[in-house]
């Protein structure tokens, strides 16, 4: 048996923050932002919506198009680094507010990654038949921890949500295949919030010296990006015996357009294969490849039998790819 995507979803929050809009923020401009990233402009979640309510949002966009109620579902996985609450896990807000109590739920935490994290682990519950009905979100609010007052990082992040419903199915042409994951925990330095959690519990110098938010040298992690990406695709696809001139569609978390096209480039996959929405949300870490997912299905990119490749790479530095037969 293995899992297959019957329904996909996604939301963004209202509010758009464009480059200009940052020109009056801090010290940078929309050439240089676009040039650099690709991105023009993000979504900023309301000040009374947590990531458990754009989560629940783009859930039941995707448990619509299943066709399945909330009180169907089996298990709840979420991949997020900006959860509501330290604990309990977002999946357990989500569950609460869709009024579903059958389900087990618990978050992922591979950031950038967490929805490829998430997919997979649910899919070796529903391959193996230990659940029927799984929902697999990717959900953030980063701007709740993005320090507004340094360019490096402030022009980058955007608030969103996507989420997949996760079936079983006995057809062999369809679902999903391999997906491979990595992680090199030597890289937890160049990308991380240090404080907040036990190391440095919440105090004020903490909060002067503005720890509680993303601190990243975007230049390592740009480098490590593109090397491990191109691998990690192959490696996935190798699985399968496929090569990359088998994909019919590329769902690539969508950082920096400079990183898609460079890792799409070595591939010799060309760029009309790939979904692209970085310029209309920045990068929204692990809500990118499910909500990225959600627009080309929506879209009607993806027909059944089609060679669906996912890839996403963050903070660990944690990272993967995945086949699926659509
Ligand atoms: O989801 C996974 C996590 N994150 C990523 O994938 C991000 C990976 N990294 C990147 O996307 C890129 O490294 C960035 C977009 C973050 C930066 O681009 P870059 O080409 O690596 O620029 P840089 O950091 O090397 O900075 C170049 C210059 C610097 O000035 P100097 O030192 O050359 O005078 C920066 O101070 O650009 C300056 N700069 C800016 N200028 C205007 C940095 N941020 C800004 C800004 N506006 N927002």
């Amino acid at each position: 048996m293995r899992s297959l995507i019957t329904g996909t979803g996604s939301y963004v929050p209202e509010k758009i923050l464009t480059n200009a809009d940052l020109e009056k923020m801090v010290e940078t401009n929309d050439q240089w932002i676009v040039e650099r990233t690709g991105i023009k402009e993000r979504h900023i979640a309301a000040p009374e919506q947590a990531s458990s309510d754009l989560a629940v949002e783009a859930s039941k966009k995707a448990l619509e198009m299943a066709g399945l109620k909330a009180e169907d579902l089996d298990l709840i996985v979420v991949g997020t680094i900006s959860p509501d609450y330290q604990f309990p896990s977002c999946a357990a807000v989500v569950q609460g507010k869709l009024g579903n109590k059958k389900a087990f739920v618990f978050d992922v935490s591979a950031a950038c990654a967490g929805s490829l994290y998430a997919l997979s682990v649910a899919d070796r519950f529903v391959a193996t038949g230990a659940v029927r009905n799984a929902l697999v979100i990717g959900v953030e609010t980063l701007s709740r921890i993005t320090d507004w007052t340094d360019r490096n990082t402030c022009v980058l992040f955007g608030d969103g949500a996507g989420a997949m419903v996760l079936q079983p199915t006995e057809d062999d042409r369809r679902g999903l295949r391999s997906i491979k994951l990595h992680t090199d925990g030597s890289l937890v330095p160049i990308l991380l919030m240090p404080g907040g959690g036990s190391k440095e519990p919440i105090n004020q110098a903490l909060i002067d010296a503005k720890s509680h938010y993303v601190k990243m040298n975007g230049r390592e992690v740009f480098k490590v990006a593109v090397r491990a990406l191109d691998d990690s695709c192959r490696e996935a696809l190798a699985v399968e015996k496929l090569s990359p001139s088998d994909v019919t569609w590329v769902c690539a978390h969508q950082a920096n357009k400079r990183i898609i096209d460079a890792t799409l480039e070595r591939l010799g996959i060309p760029q009309e294969k790939c979904w692209m929405n970085v310029h209309k949300y920045g990068n929204t870490s692990s809500a990118s490849v499910p909500m990225t997912l959600d627009e080309a299905n929506r879209a009607g990119w993806l027909k059944p039998g089609d060679v669906v490749l996912m890839t996403a790479i963050g903070a660990g530095m944690a990272w993967g790819a995945g086949v699926i037969r659509w």
